[in-house]
């Protein structure tokens, strides 16, 4: 089943091109999304006034970057909860109301008595869901399936990019029923969604050894925080979940603009900080905000690996190392800057000699609440 691969999750991560690539496959026509799945709900879409994504863990990282897509194409309020906390406070959701689930197995309790809740107060349901004819999907109004295969390593992977392009392509889709996404800019979109799997190819082949090197010198670190800010901000939080199930030591991520607000008295001399660099082709003072954070950390001695675009020089007087992923642009970089945290948290797992397909105390599906 692993093929010729040492894990699972080896095998998923590399697979991560295919599970983006399959994803957009049979939805684009014409240089325009149209997902054949959700035909007939136009209507719907067109009158939808607020988008409730309910998922967890991983699966809610990807909706909080889905948020910055849906916002940005659709113009449609969105908010991002996790499912367990949506059920239990008397959300305020209705018929113009549209509950997105996002789940990779489709059984996870928490998720699907969410939806539940969302349908009993009169809320429409899409799910966005790997596992064909899951509990979740058959529970829901409408289905979009990430086309990521069969996941099996505990961690998941390369759903999470599968998630993230059916975020994006379902935030087109529906921009193009409000005409709130113009063509021009909608064909543009699409065209560095269909380029991404080739460019996770190349961080695979170019810089999954220096990772992985990375982590070995890394194996006995104790504590390890990631910075992000915009679309990189649940990337730094994807990051710190993936190391701490993985390799079982504490990481955390926060915004970066959130660093002076109390997390920067966390940093002493040799702390290592991985920060998502936004892409210097987005707002400038985005990307300069998060270089100035990475002088403030710097001059209190952390150890900074910058995640950052080809060619942005801005970052080299500060960094320690400088992980680099392909020109993609602010919004898709996400996809890209999250791999090499998969491997990251993969390598430092072998590195301590850990099973990084069954961490310990976790289970694939969590079918209890
Ligand atoms: C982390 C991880 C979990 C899942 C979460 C939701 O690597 O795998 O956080 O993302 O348990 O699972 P699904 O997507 O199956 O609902």
């Amino acid at each position: 089943e692993k093929g010729g691969w040492s894990s699972f999750m080896a095998k998923e991560v590399a697979e991560e091109p295919e599970a983006v690539a399959n994803t957009i496959l049979g939805r684009v026509k014409d240089g325009q999304v149209v997902i054949p799945e959700l035909d007939g709900m136009d209507e719907l879409f067109a009158g939808v006034q607020r988008i409730i994504i309910v998922a967890c863990g991983t699966a809610s990282y990807a909706g909080q970057v889905g948020k910055y897509a849906i916002e940005q194409w659709a113009r449609i309020p969105v908010d991002v909860e996790l499912a367990h906390e949506f059920r239990y406070r008397d959300p305020i959701v209705g018929p113009e109301t549209l509950v997105v689930s996002i789940s990779q197995s489709g059984e996870t309790m928490d998720t699907l008595m969410a939806v539940k809740e969302a349908a009993r107060l009169g809320a429409k349901t899409l799910s966005i869901c790997n596992t064909q004819g899951a509990t979740i999907p058959r529970e829901s109004d409408a289905i979009v399936y990430t086309h990521a295969g069969p996941e099996v390593a505990v961690a998941s992977t390369k759903a999470f990019v599968a998630q993230i392009t059916a975020l994006y392509l379902l935030a087109l889709h529906v921009g193009r029923i409000r005409g709130t996404v113009s063509p021009a800019e909608a064909a543009r979109s699409i065209h560095e969604l269909e380029a991404l799997p080739e460019k996770i190819r190349w961080i695979l082949e170019n810089e999954q050894e220096h990772i992985e090197q990375l982590a070995h010198w890394m194996a006995d670190t104790r504590s390890v925080l990631f910075l992000g800010r915009h679309v990189g901000f649940p990337i730094a939080l994807e990051g710190a979940l993936k190391l701490k199930e993985l390799s079982y030591i504490h990481a955390e991520g926060f915004a970066a603009g959130e660093l002076k607000h109390g997390p920067i008295a966390l940093i002493e001399p040799g702390q290592p900080v991985f920060v998502m660099v936004p892409s210097p082709r987005g707002a400038a003072t985005l990307h300069a905000k998060v270089v100035s954070n990475i002088e403030e950390i710097r001059a209190r001695g952390a150890r900074v690996i910058a995640i950052a675009e080809e060619g942005d020089v801005a970052v080299l007087p500060f960094a320690d190392e400088v992980l680099r992923i392909p020109l993609a642009g602010p919004i898709f970089e996400p996809i890209l800057a999250v791999v090499p945290l998969h491997i990251f948290a993969m390598g430092l797992a072998n590195a301590k000699g850990l099973d990084v397909d069954q961490p310990r105390n976790l289970a694939k599906s969590v079918t209890v609440e």
